[in-house]
């Protein structure tokens, strides 16, 4: 394939990110701190994760709490912006303080958003991508002009901390944007969207609430994670390169192409097989993750904040955004940066 083939829009719309802020809970909870708590050591988390340190929220701070953050780091670093007339919410969690009111409308409410709508998505590690995708569909529909959009989790408030090969993963944080629509005769940004689930392979990750079973596959009912490492690391080794090759096709260009690969973040071992079978380098790759851990659906938009605010993110850069992991799910979205 030629790294000069056009790439098409999987959709056409004038969407794009303008603004970006993060927040990550001030407790730090490192793997030395872990071996006090169960059966691992340093040596054996870096080694099979590379993660060193996660966030962990204050005993009275939930997922609404981390997105007020992160919208008020939003709007420090971009003064110029206002939410007085966002007219979405939507925000990707798996932890919501309650499951209604959704976690959206109690941002909505805290900042005084006047005549918005107000949805959390549901769908674990790629919610993230999942909500910008729909973001970009209210948009280009003309539904909606200005769609705030955050990842938010307190993972730790549903981690199993007697079970070593999960504890070691999460974390907690929060990353949040504003999609905004761009001039009609504005170069789009949204380039190509990609999403596949396997739910077949479902019960390999969950967090059991109201079932008992998901088909024939009888669940834990302990309210926390329960992961099936092993398959889980076997999936996103095979599924998600080969996914992001098809996308990549699917949208005419290359993996030489991308300046930033963002993915979501859930051991750096998957991640290095990921760069070796897409061909996209791990240096043009952006991860929080030895310093964060997993935070679902808050890995991409940390990540995303953390490349901008370091200057590594630039205009006109090719972006590719991606998150996978319970579900089994994978979004993908390729865009050019603020173009
Ligand atoms: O967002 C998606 C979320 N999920 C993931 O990304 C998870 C994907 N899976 C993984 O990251 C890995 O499967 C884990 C990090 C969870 C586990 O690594 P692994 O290399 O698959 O380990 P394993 O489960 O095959 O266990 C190997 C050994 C076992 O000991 P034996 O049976 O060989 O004696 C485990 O008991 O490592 C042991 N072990 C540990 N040892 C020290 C498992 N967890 C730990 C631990 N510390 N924390």
């Amino acid at each position: 394939m030629s790294s000069k083939a056009p790439i098409t829009t999987g959709y056409r719309t004038s969407a794009r990110i303008t603004a970006v802020g993060s927040y990550l809970p001030k407790r730090v909870l490192s793997n030395d701190d872990l071996e006090k708590i169960v059966d691992t050591n340093d040596e054996w988390i870096v080694q099979r994760t590379g993660i060193r340190e996660r966030r962990i929220a204050a005993d009275d701070e939930y997922t609404s709490d981390l997105c007020f953050h992160a919208v008020r780091d939003l709007i420090e670093r971009y003064p110029e912006k206002s939410l007085e007339d966002v007219d979405y919410i939507l925000v990707a969690t798996a932890t919501p303080d309650t499951f209604f009111p959704q976690t959206a409308a109690r941002v909505q409410a805290e900042f005084g958003i006047k005549a918005a709508g107000a949805a959390d998505v549901a769908a674990a590690c790629a919610g993230f991508v999942s909500a910008l995708q729909l973001a970009g569909g209210l948009i280009a529909s003309g539904l909606h002009r200005k769609i705030l959009v955050i990842g938010a989790e307190t993972l730790s408030r549903i981690t199993d901390y007697t079970d070593r090969t999960t504890c070691i993963l999460f974390g907690d944080g929060a990353g949040a944007v504003l999609v905004e629509a761009g001039a009609a005769d504005s170069k789009p940004s949204w380039l190509h969207s990609f999403a596949r689930t396997d739910g077949e392979d479902g019960h390999h990750l969950y967090r059991s609430s109201l079932s008992p079973s998901i088909g024939e596959h009888s669940l834990q009912q302990s309210g926390k994670i329960v992961q099936n490492g092993r398959a889980v690391f076997r999936w996103a080794i095979s599924r998600v390169p080969e996914s992001i090759l098809e996308m990549l096709n699917e949208a005419g260009t290359a993996p030489e192409d991308v300046d930033w690969f963002v993915p979501h973040n859930p051991n750096m071992r998957i991640l290095d097989v990921v760069s070796e079978k897409t061909g996209i380098p791990l240096d043009k790759t952006i991860t929080t993750l030895e310093h964060t851990g997993n935070t679902s659906a808050a890995s991409i938009p940390l990540a995303l904040s953390e490349g901008v605010r370091s200057g590594r993110i630039r205009e006109g850069q090719l972006l590719l955004l991606y998150g996978f992991g319970g579900g089994l799910s994978q979004s993908g979205l390729l865009i050019r940066w603020m173009a």
